[in-house]
């Protein structure tokens, strides 16, 4: 196999990024979940959009961590576990895209920053050594369950095709977070976690308009 040098190793990030911030691609998955029986009010709609557009971006941030993380990381096991992951994350952006486009939605605006501010985190915690760095996907997996649930708690209530989606993309991020305990995670301190959660907050609040 062509080994690649740090500009070929550059390249192939960028490329990366820019298909995932413009990934339109149709998930097959999407046929297996339920449909909803009325069609939404105008409003519902467009409270069902803004909901996804945020969970689509959170799937953006996924592959920028995951992304940036494995780049870094000198392990050679975790950097495969990460790509395994990563590829996964890869279908939730897919079912997240293929639902705003039933809903005739759009992504965030601002998921190229999102991305780039991901890979960088993914990459400080890629240097953190192993420990940290599944502690650091422990953590962000956390977060993520806890984001789906108040996401399906304030989808409109006949929503159901959304909340279906919402809740099989929750049941993989809790597999993550417990392939990050295998990894043998070390708790990230209180300061990181909120930093994280902080700025997760503010994605989250722009992603909802932007
Ligand atoms: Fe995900
Ligand atoms: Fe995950």
């Amino acid at each position: 196999m062509t080994k690649l040098n740090l500009l070929d190793k550059i390249i192939v990030e960028i490329e990366y990024a820019i298909d995932t911030i413009h990934d339109k691609a149709v998930s097959e998955q999407s046929n297996k979940f339920i449909k909803n029986k009325n069609d939404l009010t105008l409003e519902d709609k467009s409270k069902s959009e803004r909901l996804m557009r945020v969970n689509h971006m959170g799937e953006v941030c996924a592959q920028g961590l995951y992304r940036g993380q494995a780049y870094l990381s000198k392990d050679e096991k975790n950097k495969i576990q990460l790509y395994k992951m990563c590829q996964e994350e890869r279908e939730h952006l897919k079912i997240c895209r293929t639902r705003l486009d039933e809903l005739k939605g759009r992504g965030s605006l601002l998921n190229g920053v999102w991305y780039a501010s991901s890979f960088l985190l993914g990459a400080v915690a890629g240097i953190s050594g192993e420990k940290y760095g599944a502690g650091f996907i422990e953590e962000t997996e956390k977060q993520v369950s806890k984001h789906l649930d108040d996401s399906m708690e304030m989808l409109p209530k006949n929503d159901f095709r959304s909340r279906d989606i919402l809740k099989y993309i929750k049941d993989d991020e809790e597999k993550h977070e417990k392939t990050a305990k295998q990894m043998g995670s070390k708790e990230l301190p209180d300061n990181y976690k909120k930093v994280m959660a902080d700025l997760s907050n503010i994605m989250k609040d722009i992603s909802y308009y932007l």
